[in-house]
């Protein structure tokens, strides 16, 4: 493996580009490929074995361009998949999960509210986390049936995803939680509607930065950070339209691949 082979990340869509945002931040001198799945999106009401061979197509084609790492941009590819992607390749792969922890140790009002697709939520590792770090705290989990749809469709900041929210958010807002954790990554898109729906006291947590400093950590740990100066490639692909992923992420090229 080499440094300066790149970062792979994918999604079932657009949502992994907050993840990659934090991460090109973080490591602006390493190339990255990302794979959004949108024709696959959303995965969250699939069948967990369905999951796994999406996310094994996502990987075998980002290995196939030479990634050192995949980054599973996907709460519910990485609840459902990562332990088959972790003992079938033989390269580092850093997942996303609901950030439970930090909540449930931070919360005042022992209620923490964590909005996920079903297929995380259902999930045998969401619950593991959950009994271990959340057990003398009130979890509301709530499904956000129709958001990965609304932000897919470039919908993030209309009317009609805030009214779904807020009809979501009710049993949170009924339980007085002081922490939103965001258990997806197509979520970070809603902040700016979250933020008008709740109340000022609510903190919103999502993964994204967190992703980004553990895969610098591994990559740093395996000698793999790239700290070459020259220009670095960025590449997006997507399987359906470019125009949506492009709404996402304007200041780099994005083009079709048939995946
Ligand atoms: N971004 C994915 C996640 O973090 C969305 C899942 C979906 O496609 O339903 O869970």
């Amino acid at each position: 493996m080499k440094k300066t082979q790149p970062i792979g990340i994918f999604d079932s869509g657009i949502g992994g580009t907050s993840i990659f945002k934090e991460i090109h931040a973080l490591l602006p001198l390493e190339d990255i490929i990302y794979l959004a799945d949108s024709i696959n999106a959303p995965y969250g009401i699939k069948s967990r074995e369905k999951i796994i061979a999406l996310s094994k197509k996502n990987t075998e084609l980002l290995l196939k361009n030479g990634c050192k790492i995949i980054v599973v941009a996907c709460n519910t590819a990485t609840t459902n998949a990562i332990g088959f992607l972790r003992n079938n390749y033989n390269v580092p792969i850093i997942g996303i999960e609901p950030a439970i922890k930090p909540a449930a140790l931070k919360t005042k009002r022992k209620a923490i509210g964590i909005l996920a697709t079903k297929g995380t939520l259902s999930s045998e590792l969401f619950h593991k986390t959950s009994g271990l770090f959340a057990k003398d705290i009130e979890v509301i989990e709530v499904i956000g049936s129709g958001l990965v749809e609304a932000i897919e469709a470039g919908k993030e900041n209309s009317a009609s995803t805030k009214k779904l929210l807020e009809v979501l958010l009710q049993p949170m807002l009924a339980k007085n939680i002081d922490y939103l954790v965001l258990g997806c990554s197509h979520y970070p898109y809603l902040i700016p509607i979250l933020k008008e729906i709740l109340l000022k006291d609510i903190i919103i947590i999502d993964s994204g930065e967190a992703v980004a400093r553990q895969t610098k950590f591994i990559l740093n740990s395996l000698g793999l950070l790239n700290e070459a100066q020259k220009k670095t490639s960025i590449s997006f692909y997507t399987n359906k339209s470019p125009e949506i992923l492009k709404h996402f992420v304007p200041n780099h090229p994005v083009q079709y691949l048939d995946f």
